[in-house]
């Protein structure tokens, strides 16, 4: 595994491949759901790439941006053993200048759900995101729908600004009792976890509903917001793939999102149905 963090050595490096490659973009402290992108990418590529870049621009003042898990010599092994191919391993003074151009989130769907508590979050994912896009020119880049809205929001500015690249979503790696997997499930004390299962109970329950014939998203979200009810609920969402808010559920279109706060970690899932 070759590992470079010059964005232009990278540039230089894959310019006349002429190999499909496939990316995947992450943020280190990597997990099963990052493994299961990264085997996605083999699946479908010549060439896999995987970035590891803390994104300061992403995270608001006072969040976690300091005390986020940083794993680098598990991570590069993880990749290796992977079978990744270039593991791009930038500083924040290789992909930052001064005086940055940068993206802008879109004024609505950027600042809903988990833009609403963290405005600005998405235009800092959405420049990193441009810039490795940029960097790698990859063939096809691995997301996970764990982050739907993040999801929903690259597939737009791919889609707005004609960009050449294929995203492709990729499903949510659970833990055997139901947890998502998260980078952030670190800072969960025992009893914090044990509190986070009901994350995956209240989407089983909305599930059940569904199956049952209940498609009404009033009272399904009620249901679900009972069993969240002891955590602080940022959110319990129905909404069509575009993101728009559904009365009802409509069957191969809908995403059913919950964000909480556990302990002082954030938490998001999803269920797509
Ligand atoms: O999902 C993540 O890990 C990050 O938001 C991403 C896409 C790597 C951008 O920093």
């Amino acid at each position: 595994m070759k590992i470079i963090s010059s964005p232009l050595e990278l540039k230089n490096y894959l310019k006349n491949k002429n190999q499909t490659i496939g990316f995947v973009p992450t943020m280190g402290a990597l997990h099963e759901g990052h493994i299961s992108l990264i085997k996605k990418a083999k699946e479908q590529n010549a060439l896999v790439v995987v970035s590891i870049f803390l994104n300061p621009t992403q995270f608001l003042k006072g969040e976690d941006l300091d005390k986020y898990p940083k794993k680098d010599e598990a991570d590069k092994k993880i990749c290796e053993l992977s079978g990744v191919d270039v593991l791009f391993f930038p500083q924040v003074e290789d992909i930052y200048g001064v005086d940055e151009v940068s993206m802008l989130a879109p004024k609505v769907r950027g600042y809903v759900l988990e833009g609403a508590s963290r405005p600005s979050h998405f235009n800092g994912v959405l420049t990193v995101v441009m810039k490795l896009l940029n960097i790698v020119n990859p063939t096809r880049a691995y997301l996970g729908k764990k982050d739907a809205q993040q999801l929903n929001l690259i597939s737009l500015m791919v889609k707005q600004l004609f960009m050449d690249v294929e995203i492709v979503p990729v499903d949510t790696v659970r833990e055997k009792d139901g947890l998502a997997l998260s980078s952030r499930n670190i800072y969960l004390t025992p009893q914090e976890r044990e509190e986070a299962l009901k994350i995956p109970s209240s989407l089983r329950r909305a599930t059940v509903m569904v199956t049952r014939g209940v498609l009404d998203s009033k009272e399904i979200t009620s249901d679900m917001r009972e069993i969240l009810a002891p955590l602080e609920i940022f959110y319990v969402e129905i909404l069509d793939r575009e993101f728009n808010r559904l009365l009802d559920v409509e069957i191969g279109n809908t995403i059913i999102l919950v964000e909480v706060k556990v302990g002082t970690t954030r938490l998001l899932d999803n269920i797509w149905l």
